[in-house]
């Protein structure tokens, strides 16, 4: 039996790095994917590779920012697959490392608006859906700039916190109703995220003072089988939690 067979998941940013692995690895478990992104051609992308090669997917173009397109993201996943049961909250960006006292308003609102108000909008739509099923799993990609002050600037790391927060508030809130959440912090990962980025200097140098300490990047599928884990019932009992996924790091 595979490990998400007949569950509906949702991942959003999932046309690229960790998002696009976990639509991969889901669908190869069972699952019907529905793959949100920016971009359609992208999205259409991960949904024909999958397909191809036997899964399930359906493509959303979602703007996770924007409230109107994560209704429009929650409801096609009920219209096309009628449950909801995993919402993994993956979409994010960078804030090119800058110290609090250059962020502008600007910069700090993008930020804010894609890594925090996303998860958000999303939960808030999910949670009855899961209430109602009795059962769900929400996963939150924070960052281990989620736990500690210095891997990225002040709003990449204020909203990573936050992220954990809401995981938290989560998790603990529906316990006993079926639901669960946790969330992964991924160290440093080969994805695309650093693509186009035009870092501070003093914040990157800051920021990048620790990375002697790290053991190495990470690939990834494998905070997709991170996620994997979290998303089935493997881990029935893990809920409320981070899950670091960073080959060590942080134990130095
Ligand atoms: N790569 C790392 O080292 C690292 C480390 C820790 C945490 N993370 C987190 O992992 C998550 C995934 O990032 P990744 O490294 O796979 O990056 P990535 O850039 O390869 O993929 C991110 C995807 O999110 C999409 N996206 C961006 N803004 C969006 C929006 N407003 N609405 C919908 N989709 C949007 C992008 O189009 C892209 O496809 C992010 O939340 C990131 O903060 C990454």
């Amino acid at each position: 039996m595979k490990k998400l067979e007949n569950k509906t998941a949702i991942i959003t940013g999932a046309a690229s790095g960790m998002g696009k692995a976990m639509a991969q690895l889901f669908a190869a478990e069972g699952a019907n994917v529905i793959v949100a992104d920016l971009k359609q051609n992208e999205i259409d992308e991960v949904v024909n590779a999958i397909t191809k090669s036997g899964g399930k997917a359906h493509g959303v173009v979602c703007n996770v920012a924007n409230e109107t397109d994560i209704k429009n993201m929650i409801d096609t996943a009920i219209a096309k697959y009628n449950t909801l049961d995993v919402l993994v909250n993956n979409a994010g960006v960078m804030d090119d490392f800058f110290p609090v006292d250059q962020v502008s308003n600007e910069l700090w609102n993008r930020v804010m608006s894609i890594n925090v108000n996303g998860p958000f909008y999303a939960c808030r739509l999910a949670v009855p859906i899961m209430l109602k099923q009795g059962s769900g799993s929400i996963i939150n990609i924070a960052s281990i700039g989620g736990l500690y002050g210095s891997r990225a600037g002040a709003v990449y790391t204020t909203s990573k916190h936050a992220l954990v927060g809401l995981t938290k508030n989560i998790g603990f809130m529906y316990a006993q109703q079926g639901i669960r959440c946790n969330a992964i912090a991924p160290g440093g990962v080969n994805t695309n995220i650093g693509k186009g980025m035009n870092p501070n200097q003093f914040g990157y140098g800051r920021c990048t003072s620790g990375m002697a300490s790290m053991p190495r990047m990470g690939e990834a599928d494998e905070i997709a089988k991170t996620a994997l884990f979290l998303a089935c019932n493997d881990s029935s009992f893990v809920n409320g939690t981070v899950l670091t996924a960073d080959g060590g790091w942080v134990a130095y």
